[in-house]
């Protein structure tokens, strides 16, 4: 069985960890944490066994340590790295190449410059088949992976009809797990934000999307409002709705006003995490002007790359088709069930 660690115990690294551990075919062998806190107690208490970094050791001598971080690698297949923004990078170099590890990365890490970790950046929808052979790749951000899944669909139907994608990104000031994290009351913008390089990594650096990024002090996921203008007319509402309607992890609401909304009712049906793990078109706001089709959908910023990273791990590890590897992600995310009940429940009334 293929053993897998989990490199990080924070928003994704705990999600990533909680799924996967269901996972028949692979063994998780342990989590990395960094600091002596409560979530070392909790990553026990949910199953994991936890690995500290050897030069901080002794600061963990009060919590129950299965071994260093160096050490556990040492007998491992792959690591899902799950570190702050950057760190990735270090631990690839530190870590993951002298042991001749496969890692998979988080969006906060890049494709591009010095500090690439890999030269692909993953989106499934897209370009699944191209992480099969690979050792090191990069899974997209919560927002790159959001808009490859609504993006892509648009292209494959429109091609040639399409003149142009405008993207503003309302993203989320934290999670709803960073308690610690004080929501600042303002909005700030973003100067160059990475988020459209990272799309034009996998769909094409002539891709004409013009993207601009505000944060704002919400923890309930991303919004995106999109414009996506067509050399002649538009084709109709429904029609366009249409592509959408066996697109995986996207849901097609008709009733929702916020994104808490959303949230909260993935809650009230125990979804784990309270996570849709999914993209939310948001169906009541979708207009045609014009030669432009207006719409917004929110993305589940901790939620949508979890089943993302069980999908390039089967591609890493298995070599999988991406059929297979769907279907066996499927099994444990459950996402068309998820999606049917979002959709039934915002349905039009
Ligand atoms: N949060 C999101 O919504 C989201 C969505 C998509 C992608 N991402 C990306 O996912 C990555 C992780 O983000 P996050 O939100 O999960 O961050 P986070 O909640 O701050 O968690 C980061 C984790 O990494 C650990 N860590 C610290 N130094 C490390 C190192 N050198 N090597 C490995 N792990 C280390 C931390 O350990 P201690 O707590 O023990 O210090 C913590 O458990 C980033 O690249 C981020 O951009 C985040």
């Amino acid at each position: 069985m293929k053993k897998v660690f989990i490199n990080g115990y924070g928003s994704i690294g705990s999600r990533i960890s909680q799924f996967i551990k269901d996972d028949p075919e692979i063994e998780v062998i342990g989590v990395g944490k960094y600091s002596p806190d409560e979530k070392v107690n909790r990553a026990i208490s949910n199953g994991f066994s936890v690995y500290v970094p050897e030069n901080q050791k002794d600061s963990f001598k009060n919590y129950k340590i299965s071994g260093t971080i160096e050490k556990v690698l040492d007998d491992c297949d792959l690591v899902i790295d799950a570190s702050p923004s950057g760190h990735g990078f270090l631990n690839k170099k530190n870590l993951y190449e002298p042991k001749n590890i496969k890692a998979i990365y988080q969006g906060g890490e890049t494709v591009y410059g010095e500090k690439a970790v890999s030269d692909l950046l993953f989106n499934s929808r897209v370009n699944y088949k191209q992480a099969i052979g690979k050792k090191h790749v990069m899974q997209g951000s919560c927002n790159v992976t959001g808009m490859g899944r609504i993006l892509q669909p648009i292209r494959e139907k429109y091609g040639e009809r399409l003149l142009r994608f405008d993207i503003i990104l309302i993203r989320r000031w934290a999670d709803l797990e960073q308690t610690d994290k004080e929501l600042k009351d303002t909005i700030e913008w973003t100067e160059n934000p990475h988020q459209a390089d990272d799309v034009k990594s996998y769909m094409g650096k002539d891709t004409p999307l013009f993207l601009r990024a505000i944060k704002v002090p919400t923890r309930q996921m991303h919004l995106h409002i999109l414009d996506i203008r067509f050399k002649n007319s538009p084709p109709d509402l429904s029609e366009f709705l249409d592509i959408f309607k066996n697109e995986y992890g996207v849901a097609i609401l008709h009733t929702a006003k916020g994104t808490k909304e959303v949230r909260d009712y993935a809650d009230s049906m125990k979804f784990s995490f309270k996570d849709t793990n999914m993209i939310h078109i948001h169906a009541n706001m979708l207009e045609s002007i014009g030669d432009t089709i207006k719409m917004m959908y929110s993305d589940d910023q901790t939620g949508i790359v979890i089943p993302e990273n069980h999908l390039l791990m089967q591609a890493l590890l298995f070599e999988k088709t991406y059929d297979d590897a769907f279907k066996h992600s499927e099994e444990l995310f459950h996402m068309g069930e998820k999606k049917k009940i979002l959709e039934e429940h915002f349905a039009k009334k």
